[in-house]
């Protein structure tokens, strides 16, 4: 043997191996993406990779081992960011935190780091993006201004990890994964191979000095996290923020967590003074619902543990002859075309050549069956102009062939609307053991199908309009 080192080509921006150097990356297409890297032998040689910095794992340990305590959690000082964590922040875990750019991200972290510096320890917010300047008087209207909040300019993944280990650090914010980069790696920040090289340093430093960490990335136009859906699987949670940034409300969700319950969801508003939590998110998202209107609904949702109401809102235009555009925010548009098609085929609402507009009120994304018979009564209700009664709410999945199917936490979408005066509930029959529970709540109107529905309170005198 000669002792040369056997390489391979990495494609920087699609992660496909090639075996020779190529300038455009046969997968990809891209242009000059490709890196060499040197195949990682199959026997390890033990010592050679200790002198680059490798440390043998303890020897595997019977399960029974260890504390019976459950992991140490930090505080974050705002319950909607901890319920969403599953309890806090846990020691060493490692959580990515994406979003839109501008919809308030490094705000949120900022006012954690405060809490954390006010009650914890030091904290290090690792800013790429903006100057100590910039960052500082975001914190001043956050009245963050904590002798423990330390900012650190720095860009360099490996400089900004030896610092968090030298330091005696409660926890630490990287904002953001794509402002950073690696020594190692030549390619630009914000690129695969160096997002994924940042994260693998941060997530070292998480594991190895039990601090927490939480990185920051922008979420690009497609929906993916620049770069990193691939860092999914490397952190311990996923929590997205989102929202849309002209409305002032912004919804946390956690979609991976290894220390609690995903699809937990907090909800703040942005105000002046940064991020405040929102105690009754149906009050605040039913606050401008129009009275008497046609084609609004309003739906119990179900974020995470705790039932949300929403409105949903529908306008159906003129048929027109040619075929209908539909135009749906906030629910999953392949959901409501089923819900068209069956209100089309199975009530018989001619809706092929007419326009048709779905939204959810108040820019929050629902992405539950539950909310197909609410999405085909409004539409129902705008297509017939007959408005539902101000004080129904509606709840059900549809399926193909018109039948309304049972849907989970029934009885507290129930007790939720019934709290906010939504007495009527339009729902699918609850499962025997429930009904009790439900005794009391409103007065719900099982239907089990669509037309049911639909002919009960659009056609049968059930609707009362101009209520006052
Ligand atoms: P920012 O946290 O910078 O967003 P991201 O880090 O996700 O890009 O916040 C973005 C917006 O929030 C910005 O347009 C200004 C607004 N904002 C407030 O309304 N109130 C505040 O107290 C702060 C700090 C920001
Ligand atoms: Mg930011």
């Amino acid at each position: 043997m000669t002792g040369k080192v056997k390489t391979q080509y990495v494609c920087e921006s699609c992660g496909s191996i090639q075996s020779r150097w190529v300038g455009k990356c046969p997968a990809c297409g891209e242009w000059n993406t490709l890196t060499e890297q040197a195949v990682s032998p199959v026997v390890p040689d033990r010592k050679r990779m200790a002198e680059q910095g490798w440390n043998a794992a303890p020897p595997p340990r019977p399960i029974t081992d260890g504390s019976a305590e459950p992991p140490p959690r930090l505080g974050s000082g705002l319950e909607e960011f901890d319920r969403v964590c599953g309890g806090g922040i846990v020691a060493g875990s490692l959580m990515l935190i994406g979003g839109d750019p501008g919809i308030g991200k490094s705000t949120l972290m900022m006012q954690v780091s405060r809490h954390v510096a006010r009650s914890a320890g030091a904290v290090l917010y690792v800013s790429g993006e903006e100057s100590f300047e910039q960052s500082r008087l975001r914190a001043r209207r956050l009245n963050a201004l904590e002798p423990r909040l330390f900012l650190y300019n720095e860009t360099l993944a490996e400089v900004a990890a030896e610092e968090l280990r030298r330091g005696q650090y409660a926890f630490a914010v990287i904002d953001s994964i794509q402002s950073m980069q690696s020594a190692g790696v030549t390619s630009v920040p914000g690129s695969m191979g160096q997002v994924r090289e940042c994260a693998s340093t941060f997530l070292r430093v998480a594991k190895e000095s039990g601090v927490p960490v939480a990185m920051i990335g922008h979420v690009t136009k497609d929906g993916v996290i620049a770069g990193p859906r691939l860092l999914e699987h490397l952190v311990d949670t996923v929590l997205y923020f989102e929202g849309e940034s002209r409305h002032a409300l912004r919804v946390l969700r956690a979609v991976k967590n290894r220390f609690g319950p995903t699809n937990e969801v907090g909800v703040f508003e942005m105000t002046d003074g940064g991020l405040v939590e929102v105690e009754n998110p149906s009050a605040v998202f039913l606050e401008e619902r129009p009275a008497g209107a046609s084609g609004s609904v309003v739906f119990p949702a179900v974020e995470g543990s705790r039932p949300v109401l929403v409105e949903v809102q529908a306008l159906a235009g003129e048929p027109h002859g040619g075929p209908g555009r539909r135009t749906v925010t906030g629910l999953n548009s392949g959901r409501v075309a089923l819900t068209l098609a069956v209100l089309e085929k199975r009530a018989g609402i001619r809706l092929a050549d007419r326009d048709v507009y779905v939204n959810v009120a108040g820019g929050v994304r629902i992405d539950e069956p539950a909310a197909d018979l609410a999405v085909a009564l409004a539409v129902a209700s705008s297509c017939l102009d007959r408005p539902v009664p101000e004080n129904l709410a509606a709840f059900g999945e549809l399926g193909l062939a018109g039948e309304v199917r049972g849907v989970e936490s029934a009885v507290e979408r129930m007790a939720e609307a019934a709290k906010f005066g939504f007495d009527i509930c339009v729902c699918p029959p609850l499962p025997k053991n429930r009904k009790k529970q439900a005794a009391g709540l409103g007065r719900p109107r099982t239907v089990t199908r669509l037309t049911e529905a639909i002919q009960n309170l659009l056609e049968n005198g059930c609707v009362e309009t101009n209520r006052k």
